[in-house]
């Protein structure tokens, strides 16, 4: 019996665009991910979120379901463009009430909210008027955002999770152009992430200055594979550790130590924007815990000075060559229905790399889990594989604790197979299945599963 700590947080994971629908309901205001779904070409199969599971409306039910699970913690993501149609001004009193009902209906079963301000869904007014995050302005106006959160939600809601993934928004939404608002440039990711992370520091700030009184906790979830080296040799190793801080550290480093890692500003000079010494100030211990979303390992060669990655697999130009970093995977691993490799032990060393760097940090896995593809059987899911996968990981979570990590908390992505970004709705990630014709929802059974270990506490 592999037993966790007492008091131990388990919980599921949604963002807002992934499963509410209602995209225009209420006088919620456009967003990137409603422009981008609706960009001919962009999203698998041309789908969108515009009804998604319909969690606008059936969150009771959905809420009944996390009970069922024995959930004890349930973190969503806030869509700005509810509160605040155009990303600015007044808040919008049905966004205002929807959240309320939302946190409400949580507490009344039980269950703990843990809430995201910024899961990648940009009121579109912004984008057009500020330049989104390349704008300079963007990042007050997120500040202004929170407060309105944190002013009408603080009372009973105590996580916050400032932004999900900048690494996913900086390089998917400015480098390779595969998710909103769909750019395609090299340096562009460097100022998106600038201006996210001085979006996070302001509204920390504010949370602090104004809201401490509430007792909360706030911090950032980042995104992070683990890189192992492809060889055993110095310069591999060393090619390991730069796409690490390259990947993680770009974000961490800054809000831990007050800035970028230093062998980024060494390969990147004047493409890597600058704080000033009040944003360092700012930003330095601006997180009261380390939010981190892992799904998958690569192995890192190093590419020589002057030779391109150009024609690497998933390294292609750009940011990735600015790493002179090559990345590959073992044609061993199992992979998810993602493509991604399946390797859990790259968990509990990642884990044990932000232990190290960051003088133990309590961690929270925000988001874990993996696409299967599903079958009914006699109107039973039956997930064997998503079962084996979340085995494995949560294992390799227990192994990192055993080992010293502070390890807090972990939360399954995801509660309800739901709208997966470019790749529409034919991957799915849910622990609970969704007919998305009828809208019928079904507990699979990796959700039996996790209903066990919850109730453990710990993996038989
Ligand atoms: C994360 C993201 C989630 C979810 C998951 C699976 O990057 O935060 O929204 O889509 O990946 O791909």
């Amino acid at each position: 019996m592999k037993q966790f700590p007492t008091n131990f947080l388990w919980g599921s994971a949604t963002s807002a665009y992934q499963i509410e629908g209602a995209h225009d309901a209420d006088r919620k205001g456009p967003h990137i991910w409603d422009v981008f779904a609706h960009t001919p070409g962009k999203v698998h199969r041309q789908e969108n979120g515009d009804v998604a599971c319909d969690h606008y409306n059936r969150y009771p039910a959905d809420i009944k379901l996390m009970s069922e699970v024995g959930l004890k913690s349930y973190r969503f993501s806030i869509s700005w463009a509810r509160i605040q149609p155009d990303g600015k001004g007044d808040p919008n009193p049905a966004g205002i009430a929807f959240y309320g009902k939302l946190i409400d209906n949580l507490l009344a079963n039980d269950i703990e909210p843990w809430v995201t301000l910024h899961h990648w869904d940009l009121p579109a007014a912004l984008q057009m008027e500020d330049d989104g995050w390349l704008g300079e302005t963007t990042s007050d106006h997120f500040a202004q955002y929170a407060s309105i959160c944190f002013e009408h939600f603080g009372d009973r809601v105590k996580n916050w999770i400032t932004m999900n993934e900048s690494w996913v928004m900086s390089i998917l939404g400015f480098h390779s152009g595969l998710f909103a608002p769909g750019r395609k440039s090299a340096d562009e990711p460097y100022r998106a992430a600038h201006n996210l992370l001085l979006a996070h520091g302001k509204a920390v700030r504010v949370y602090r200055e104004q809201f401490k009184s509430q007792g909360g906790q706030i911090g950032m979830t980042n995104n992070c594979d683990w890189r192992h080296p492809l060889t055993d040799s110095e310069a591999d190793r060393a090619a390991a550790q730069r796409s690490l801080e390259f990947m993680l550290a770009w974000f961490a480093d800054p809000i831990y130590f007050g800035d970028y890692p230093a062998v980024m500003r060494e390969h990147l000079g004047d493409r890597l924007p600058k704080f000033t010494d009040e944003e360092k100030e700012m930003l330095k211990g601006s997180s009261d815990f380390f939010g981190l979303n892992h799904y998958t390992t690569m192995y890192a060669g190093d590419v020589p000075a002057g030779q391109s990655v150009e024609n690497g697999e998933y390294a292609n130009g750009g940011v990735f060559s600015d790493q002179h970093v090559a990345l590959t995977t073992d044609p061993a691993w199992e992979t998810t229905d993602m493509d991604w490799p399946i390797v859990p032990w790259g968990f509990r060393e990642l884990l044990l790399w932000i232990s190290a760097r960051y003088q133990r940090p309590p961690i929270y896995i925000t988001e874990n889990g993996c696409a299967t593809p599903d079958t009914l059987l006699a109107g039973e899911v039956d997930d064997p594989q998503r079962i084996a996968y979340l085995n494995g990981y949560v294992g390799a979570v227990h192994e990192a604790i055993e080992k010293g990590a502070d390890v807090r908390g972990y939360f399954v992505w995801s509660l309800l197979d739901n709208f997966e970004w470019a790749s529409g709705y034919d991957k799915r990630f849910g622990i609970i299945h969704v007919d998305f014709k009828t809208q019928q929802r079904k507990l699979k059974s990796s959700a039996h599963w996790f209903r066990k270990v919850i109730e453990r506490n710990g993996l038989a």
